[in-house]
Formats: C-alpha cells, sequence, structure tokens
C-alpha cells in the first residue's frame, strides 16, 4: 500500500539543529520529502546542512521589504512554488503576519524551547532559571497569529538540575527537541492530528492538553 509522501517546506533563521532532526528522520522512516529549506539570512547554517543533503534552499532576505506585510507576502509566494504539504518552522525567528498565519491554517507546525504556555518569545532557558523552575523542556505546535501561541501537540519536559547553566539546560532541551519534531510531523504525515474547527484533534478526538514525554 503507497501513500502519498508528505512534503514539506522547512524555513530557518540559525544553525538548523532541528532541521537536521527531521533531515535524518526522513532518511530514516519518517513518510515525508523535504521539498526546500528557505532563510531569511544567507548565513544560517541550516542551508549549509540543506545543500549537504542534496535538498534545495532559498534565500529571502527580509532587509529590502518595505513591511512584514510585504514580506509575508513574497515568502508565500515562495513557499507555495514548493506546494508542500505542511510548513515547518524551525528555528525561524520572525513574527509572522495574521495574513501569512491563515493562509497556512492547520498546516503550520512551529517548536519553540519552553513548556508554553510558559516562557513565550526570547531567552526561554534563562528565564526558567531565573524563576527557579524545576521542569523545563520545548513545544511542538499548530502556529496561530499569537506570537508562540497555538494548540501545543507534544511537549517534553526536561528537569532542571541543581547548578544548572543557562548553556547546559539549553543543551539538554535542544536533544528534546530533536525528538518531539520528528514525531509530531510523522503524526501529521500519518494523518493522526489536525486542526478541525479551530480544535486540535489527535486520531478524531479533540486533544485538550499536549501529550508529554519526561525525560
Ligand atoms: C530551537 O531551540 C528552537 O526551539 C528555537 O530556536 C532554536 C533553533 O535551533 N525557536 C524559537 O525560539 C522560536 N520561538 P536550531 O536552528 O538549531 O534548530
Amino acid at each position: 500500500m503507497s501513500k502519498e509522501t508528505l512534503s514539506l517546506v522547512v524555513l530557518v533563521s540559525g544553525s538548523g539543529s532541528n532541521l537536521q532532526a527531521i533531515i535524518d528522520a526522513t532518511a530514516n522512516d519518517l513518510p515525508a520529502k523535504i521539498a526546500a529549506v528557505i532563510s531569511n539570512r544567507d548565513d544560517a547554517y541550516g542551508l549549509e546542512r540543506a545543500s549537504q543533503n542534496g535538498i534545495e534552499t532559498r534565500v529571502l532576505n527580509h532587509k529590502p521589504y518595505p513591511d512584514r506585510e510585504t514580506y509575508d507576502q513574497a515568502l508565500m509566494a515562495l513557499i507555495d512554488s514548493f506546494q508542500p504539504g505542511l510548513i515547518i518552522l524551525a528555528g525561524f525567528m520572525r513574527i509572522l503576519s495574521p495574513l501569512f498565519v491563515q493562509h497556512y491554517q492547520g498546516r503550520l507546525l512551529n517548536i519553540h524551547p519552553s513548556l508554553l504556555p510558559k516562557y513565550k518569545g526570547l531567552h526561554t532557558h534563562q528565564r526558567a532559571l531565573e524563576a527557579g523552575e524545576t521542569l523545563h523542556g520545548a513545544s511542538v505546535h499548530f502556529v496561530t497569529e499569537e506570537l508562540d501561541g497555538g494548540p501545543v501537540i507534544l511537549q517534553a519536559q526536561v528537569p532542571v538540575e541543581t547548578n544548572d547553566t543557562e548553556e547546559r539546560l539549553a543543551a539538554r532541551v535542544l536533544k528534546q527537541e530533536h525528538i518531539i519534531y520528528p514525531q509530531v510531523i510523522r503524526w501529521f504525515a500519518e494523518g493522526r492530528i489536525a486542526i478541525n474547527n479551530h480544535q486540535l484533534e489527535m486520531d478524531g478526538k479533540p486533544l485538550s492538553n499536549p501529550v508529554i514525554i519526561n525525560t
């Protein structure tokens, strides 16, 4: 029985270690293919990782665009030229306009290095340490118009250790990101997760709380 392979476009701004985890998973048995990797920065190492794996790359620098909407429209046209079934934000460090988010409603995923809804935005590890959290982690969610908002599908919980530093904690969280992102893409490819009438569903039933992996 052959199923159509899910086509992905991955957006990156930096190192692309999550991209690498997805590349590795597709080389293994993840039923998805990366059609292109797009970055807003020409120095993003993620582009290099894509090229090394024979994946098409594009750079769309945001700087020449007069405003967010105009850039996002150009980005949408570029993404759509690859006709992806799913768009993956993998360290794409731009705020997205409502126009963009609405266009990809239900097929736009993001990964964020915190246990959402805690610590939206930047410096999540440092903020979790400063707050004295005993549990931190990462979340994969469908994207809505709210920054780092949208229904969370899967979280990896990472215990904070005594004398943890931001770097050590970040490294342990990142390791888990590389597990949970391919997992959620697999669920999407298998048709197990979807947004229906603004409600996250798993296996056809509402999923009110994220699935949690303890590490
Ligand atoms: C990851 O930790 C990801 O969760 C975070 O950027 C990093 C990208 O690393 N994303 C966000 O903070 C989005 N709000 P990578 O380029 O090595 O995958």
